[in-house]
């Protein structure tokens, strides 16, 4: 199936993103990956983005939808999860665009919600493998004493230059701004579903699990 994980940064979508790609062969399409990867590449694009991020600010639609079109068009067996895309009105009709031209459809949207005082923290305390993107956090599940990722043995552990207030101040916004008027939209389409972001990682995954018919 295809899936969009909505909600405010922290939220838990990449954490969540990475159980569905395990246990169910999914394929992560998460835009905030892309584009970081874009810029480690130097390209042009990348410089240009690199800034926009580090701001908080959205990146234009255009630069986006060019990225994640080649990835609908070759398609995934087991089935997307959006995370971090859809954040637009343009973003969401490029979607419903790109999967209808191709013969795909979306099963759900799953609005995962979370308090605004809990992402502060969230952000703020975040911290990945610099080698297989494992998700910590320096109180809720710290980087490992002897130093080496619990996932891979990799020892580069990486903060994003975005991960702190100010520039979260700014994320928010724009996503009460731009990304929010997409629950009213997939709402209306019968697409959205609600799920508790405040409860713990393994329960959100339960959850998540549930209704995704397990
Ligand atoms: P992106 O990379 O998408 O960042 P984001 O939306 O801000 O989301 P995050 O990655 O910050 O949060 P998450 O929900 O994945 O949380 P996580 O699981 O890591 O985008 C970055 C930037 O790129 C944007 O600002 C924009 O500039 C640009 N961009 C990207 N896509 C775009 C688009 N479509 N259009 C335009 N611009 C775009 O969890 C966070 C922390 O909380 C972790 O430490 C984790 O361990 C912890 N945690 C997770 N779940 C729980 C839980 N249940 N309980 C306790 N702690 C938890
Ligand atoms: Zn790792």
């Amino acid at each position: 199936s295809n899936i969009i994980l909505l909600g405010p940064p922290g939220a838990g979508k990449g954490t969540q993103a990475r159980y569905l790609v395990e246990s169910r062969n999914m394929v992560q399409l998460s835009t905030g990956d892309m584009l970081r990867d874009a810029q480690a590449s130097g390209s042009e694009m990348g410089k240009r983005v690199a800034e926009v991020i580090a701001r908080g600010e959205l990146v234009t639609d255009r630069i986006v939808i060019g990225l994640i079109r080649e990835k609908i068009e070759e398609g995934a067996e087991g089935g997307f999860i959006f995370d971090g895309f859809p954040r637009t009105l343009a973003q969401a009709d490029a979607l419903a665009e790109l999967l209808r031209e191709t013969g795909q459809k979306l099963d759900a949207v799953i609005e995962m919600q979370v308090d605004d005082s809990a992402l502060v923290a969230r952000i703020t305390g975040r911290s990945t493998c610099g080698d297989c993107g494992e998700v910590y956090h320096d109180e809720t599940k710290p980087w490992p004493a002897d130093g080496k990722c619990a996932n891979c043995d990799g020892t580069t552990q990486k903060r994003r230059p975005d991960d702190n207030e100010e520039s979260l101040r700014t994320r928010l916004m724009e996503y009460y701004k731009k990304t929010s008027p997409l629950i009213g939209y997939y709402y209306a389409k019968g697409s959205l579903q609600r799920l508790d972001g405040l409860a713990s990682i393994e329960e959100v995954r339960k959850n998540l699990g549930w209704i995704m018919g397990d």
